[in-house]
């Protein structure tokens, strides 16, 4: 229906009659002569209607803001002065010869402009999706898309698309299931990801995969989560821990530079878990931050304080400080702020120590544990720590977990309130982790990534004798202190991941149960393998600088894992249920009154 987009709509057709089609941005009646601002994918255009052209200077009175018209025209160079650098047809404008209004539209909701409420923007989503910021971050997720398929297919990939009606995967999350009305009482699980599938695929030698996935998890939700949300997934065979590393860097130097036009510098680093643990207390560390943890313990072991001393010297606790910079200009006020915050995490409390003159131990320091510990060992945390004057130093002393969260915590949080965040994007690999923890609540092992990365271990019966102490073949790339993603080398030998399934505390009948197809494949021959997994919208969610997930996912879900624009989850019909073979437990069910 058109001959251009506004936004090829330049001096070069000066006179030449062309047709356009879009929404009204905006009218504005300038005395007898009408603007409009007429909107499409591509962007805005500048046309105008004159009185004399009576038969549709009428049809442009009538028309309203988010009308959607076609009109046929000529443009014009605008006068000088009247340019509008911004826009590619900033030039010109078109004039009007004839105009057709294809479709009216009531008042729309609500203006484009960041201070809508979110979930007005949500209920009206289709009205939201017209905002330049909303158009601009799913051409973004589309561009990012069609690059990575591009890099990927060209480095031999196959696309191979997995179930979504599946049995449970092994991403630790509850499962969203689905009712089987043709096998009633039982129940497909969404994939949480598609790992065990694309495994297999290893296994029956397709070399190379990737998919960009949907996966659903029922976990709790954050700003960067979503219940349902989609992963680029990819595995490979016949490859090491460096391969991938490679493969993903070069992929994201290329969106990167594609997309932003900046290079970032390779090769990214990369540091073990538990040097990440230590430094940043997180094991997706924010590398703009530029102020870390250091380790005390050896220092304030003999001090005889012994809120340091004992955890300084017991197993699997520490003492940490952190020394934050004088240009945070932390007030006693914010001092009390984030002691109630370390109490909140499980700490007694948060030593802290004041530096006003740090060449003057005696009388140029601040803090309630001074009179309790020798000034030699303070002189001796001053200077480890690399305390200036005006620097606030912060300690933690406990079970090494406590202490990683509470100055972990703490350094983002001071980080953020007193914007210390420097640079754009610091990527990080952590690598190396844990192959186990073990879960405060019900004292099993579980894993840190999944059952299926290959432990590091000299002697298989480590695994079993001390499995805490095992690490694992796995890496995840962080951004700016977000997980981007993650992954890890598979487990290829069917005794090894026996021998997983076990110190997981499966015996051999849930093993068949949940994992009897993979096992069973396994024994059939399987490549090394290994592979990662990136929350897509987490990249895109980065790249666009966005503040919520939401905002780069055309229909998204809320916090409460629904769906303002079309109600779901809903309330089904009574046959519905009754066809699935299941019962709604009204004791247990708000909604159930209302089926
Ligand atoms: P993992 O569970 O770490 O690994 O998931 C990979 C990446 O997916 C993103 N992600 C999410 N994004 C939005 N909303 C969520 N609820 C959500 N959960 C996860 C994160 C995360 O880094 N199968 C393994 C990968 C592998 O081993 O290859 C897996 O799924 O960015
Ligand atoms: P107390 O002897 O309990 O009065 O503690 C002395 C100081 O140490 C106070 O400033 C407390 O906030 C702090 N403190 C107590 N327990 C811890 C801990 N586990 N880690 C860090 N600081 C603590």
């Amino acid at each position: 229906m058109r001959t251009h987009y506004s936004s090829e709509v330049n001096e070069s057709l000066v006179d030449k009659e062309i047709i356009v089609c879009g929404w009204v941005n905006k009218v504005r009646d300038h005395g007898g002569v009408i603007f409009i601002d007429l909107r499409d994918i591509k962007g805005l255009l500048q046309v105008v209607v004159n009185p004399d052209n009576k038969q549709f200077f009428k049809i442009a009175e009538s028309v309203r803001n988010e009308y959607i018209i076609s009109i046929v025209g000529k443009p014009r160079l605008r006068p000088a002065g009247s340019e509008n650098l911004k826009l590619d047809s900033g030039k010109v404008e078109v004039v009007v010869n004839e105009m057709t209004i294809l479709s009216k539209a009531e008042t729309p909701p609500f203006q484009f402009d960041d201070n809508v409420n979110e979930d007005i923007r949500l209920k009206y989503r289709v009205h939201d999706l017209k905002s330049e910021k909303m158009q601009k971050n799913i051409i973004i997720r589309n561009d990012i898309t069609n690059l990575i398929r591009n890099y990927l297919s060209s480095n031999n990939f196959l696309e191979i698309e997995t179930p979504i009606l599946t049995k449970a995967t092994p991403e630790g999350a509850r499962d969203y299931l689905v009712p089987s009305r043709i096998n009633k009482g039982m129940f497909y699980a969404l994939p949480q990801s598609p790992q065990l599938f694309k495994q297999m695929l290893m296994m029956a030698g397709y070399e190379k995969y990737f998919q960009i996935a949907k996966c659903f998890r029922d976990e709790d939700l954050r700003a960067d989560r979503q219940p349902e949300f989609t992963q680029l997934d990819i595995e490979m065979s016949f490859i090491n821990q460096k391969d991938i590393i490679d493969l993903i860097e070069k992929l994201f130097f290329e969106i990167f530079y594609k997309v932003l036009n900046i290079k970032i510098s390779l090769p990214i680093k990369q540091i073990s878990y538990a040097e990440s643990m230590n430094r940043f207390g997180s094991d997706r560390p924010d590398l703009r931050i530029p102020f870390e943890i250091k380790t005390i313990s050896e220092i304030v072991k003999d001090c005889g304080f012994n809120v340091f001393s004992e955890p300084a010297s017991k197993p699997g606790h520490k003492v940490s400080a952190l020394c934050i910079p004088s240009k945070a200009n932390l007030s006693r006020k914010d001092i009390d702020e984030y002691t109630e915050y370390a109490i909140s995490k499980g700490s007694q409390g948060l030593a802290y120590i004041k530096c006003n003159n740090t060449k003057d131990l005696k009388d140029g320091l601040q803090s309630p544990i001074l009179k309790f510990i020798d000034i030699k060992v303070i002189g001796n945390i001053l200077e480890y720590v690399g305390a200036s004057d005006g620097d606030i130093i912060f300690f933690s002393a406990g079970t090494s977990n406590l202490a990683n969260e509470v100055l972990g915590g703490l350094r983002e949080k001071i980080a953020h309130e007193k914007n210390l965040v420097t640079g754009d994007w610091e990527f990080v690999w952590v690598t190396d982790f844990p192959m186990f923890e073990r879960d405060l609540e019900t004292k099993k092992l579980k894993c840190l990534h999944h059952p299926f990365t290959m432990p590091i271990y000299k002697n298989i019966d480590d695994i079993e004798k001390n499995p805490e102490s095992i690490l694992s073949h796995s890496y995840d790339l962080v951004l700016n202190g977000t997980e981007l993603g993650g992954g890890s080398i598979r487990i290829n030998d069917k005794d090894i991941q026996n021998e997983i399934f076990k110190a997981l505390d499966l015996d051999q009948n849930e093993i068949n149960e949940k994992f009897g197809f993979f096992t069973n494949a396994l024994k059939f021959g399987c490549p090394p393998h290994g592979g990662i997994a990136f929350g897509l919208d987490r990249i895109i969610m980065l790249i666009t600088k966005s503040l919520s997930i939401r905002d780069v996912i055309a229909f998204p879900k809320t916090q409460t894992a629904s769906c303002f624009l079309t109600s779901a989850p809903s309330i089904i019909d009574k046959n519905q249920i009754k066809d699935l073979g299941i019962k709604i437990d009204k004791k247990n069910n708000d909604n159930e009154k209302d089926t």
